[in-house]
């Protein structure tokens, strides 16, 4: 408990307030230099699924449209994160700049930052900071403008094509992809659409270059993270480490001593029970180096006085709730599995009922239209298959 195994990184929250002098260095730059650092860097998405960045500022710089947007995701809606709302907060400036550049290397003239209703708050004060970054664009001849749009509350508004849709004035309902944003994004035109934290960083990236980014992290996971750190921990908070630690080392740092379970990832993501601590590792390895789970940042520790049982069914109750309800594995699958493990718990059912429901959330991986159904298997799987003795009646 509290070891301070993991290096403790400063890359995100130290103010250098000069993005003016960052902005002014890019642009020297040609789109090709600026693009072929953020290859370099190894950056990718800090939203939670992990795609490349440079990769997609690219292919939406290829695209041949009359208008191309930048949009910054500021919707953190996953339980447990609380990032992207301190960079806002603390380092606007970082985020503006990232999404400048983005907008001068895809050639888009208007970015808007999609802000989380809960976050109403910060409104006044990043409109501030919009309007003395603007003036900084107009001083150096950048056309590119950016507008706060505010989100209502809804969970699945976070996912990229349900928020284009919300912004264009309709119901928060995901698209069928492909096409992709890159393609066919907000107003059917080609967008970038990052995640907060990712934008910060390629202030980092564009300020210091690829390199010292890239020797933070392991290999595929390259660079720092944000993680939002809460549950049972004497040290809650957001601190920004390195990528690719174990779930082993983690505890150590942030564990009260009696950890049985980290749910890497909020609910679309993954338990691990204390067994499988040291083999599990934080980051976007895929299958290369063992266990590798990616996440948005939200780490929630749950000591031996937690029913996870408890905590499945809350899960559950969640994703009833935001499910947009438009395709029928999640809306009635969340229904089920909700009502089969209450049906378990009451003895209504037997255990081997858990193997139904197991095969119900596999369908749904491979059935729903979007990450919201598609990931209700990640929390559910890793809860029952390792800790069934608590699902039961
Ligand atoms: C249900 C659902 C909710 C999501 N919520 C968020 C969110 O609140 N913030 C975010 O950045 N990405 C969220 N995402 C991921 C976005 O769809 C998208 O992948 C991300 O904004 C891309 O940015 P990145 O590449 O910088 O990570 C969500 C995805 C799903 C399926
Ligand atoms: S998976 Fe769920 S949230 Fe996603 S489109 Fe289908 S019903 Fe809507």
């Amino acid at each position: 408990m509290g070891k301070n195994i993991l290096k403790r990184i400063d890359l995100i929250f130290k103010d250098e307030a000069d993005c003016k002098s960052v902005l002014k260095k890019s642009l020297q730059k040609t789109n090709d230099e600026l693009i072929n650092e953020l290859i370099a860097s190894g950056l990718k998405g800090r939203g939670g699924a992990g795609f490349p960045t440079g990769l997609k500022w690219k292919l939406t710089s290829e695209q041949k449209a009359d208008s191309k947007y930048v949009i910054c995701n500021a919707d953190e809606g996953e339980p447990g994160t609380f990032k992207d709302r301190e960079i806002l907060t603390q380092v606007p400036y970082k985020v503006l700049t990232g999404m400048a550049l983005c907008g001068r290397i895809i050639g888009a003239k208007q970015g808007f930052i999609y802000l989380r209703g809960e976050y109403k708050y910060l409104l006044k004060d990043l409109n501030v900071e919009i309007e003395n970054f603007q003036a900084i664009c107009q001083e150096l001849k950048l056309n590119f403008k950016v507008d706060v749009f505010m989100g209502y509350g809804a969970y699945i508004c976070g996912e990229e094509s349900a928020l284009f849709e919300s912004m264009e004035g309709k119901r928060g309902e995901p698209r069928n992809k492909p096409p992709y944003p890159s393609e066919h994004g907000y107003l059917g035109k080609p967008t970038v659409i990052n995640n907060v934290e990712t934008l910060a960083h390629t202030f980092t990236i564009f300020q210091y270059g690829a390199g010292k980014f890239k020797d933070l992290g392991v290999q595929d996971s390259y660079g720092s993270k944000l993680f939002s750190i809460s549950g049972d921990t004497p040290i809650p908070g957001i601190y920004e480490l390195e990528l690719g630690m174990t779930v082993e080392d983690f505890v150590n740092d942030f564990g009260d001593g009696d950890t049985k379970a980290v749910q890497v990832g909020g609910a679309s993501g993954f338990c691990v029970p204390r067994k499988k601590f040291r083999e599990t590792r934080i980051g976007y390895q895929g299958k290369l180096t063992g266990i590798s789970l990616p996440t948005g940042g939200s780490m929630m520790l749950f000591n031996s006085s937690r029913s996870m049982y408890n905590l499945l069914s809350n899960y559950l109750e969640f994703f009833t709730e935001e499910s947009c309800g438009q395709c029928t594995p999640c809306r009635v699958g969340t229904q089920q599995l909700i009502e089969g493990i209450r049906a378990v718990k009451r003895g209504d059912k037997n255990a081997a009922y858990l193997e139904k429901l197991l095969a119900l959330t596999e369908t749904m991986k491979g059935t729903a239209k979007c990450g919201l159904g598609q990931s209700v298997a990640n929390s559910f799987q890793s809860i029952v298959e390792n800790f069934r003795e608590e699902m039961i009646f």
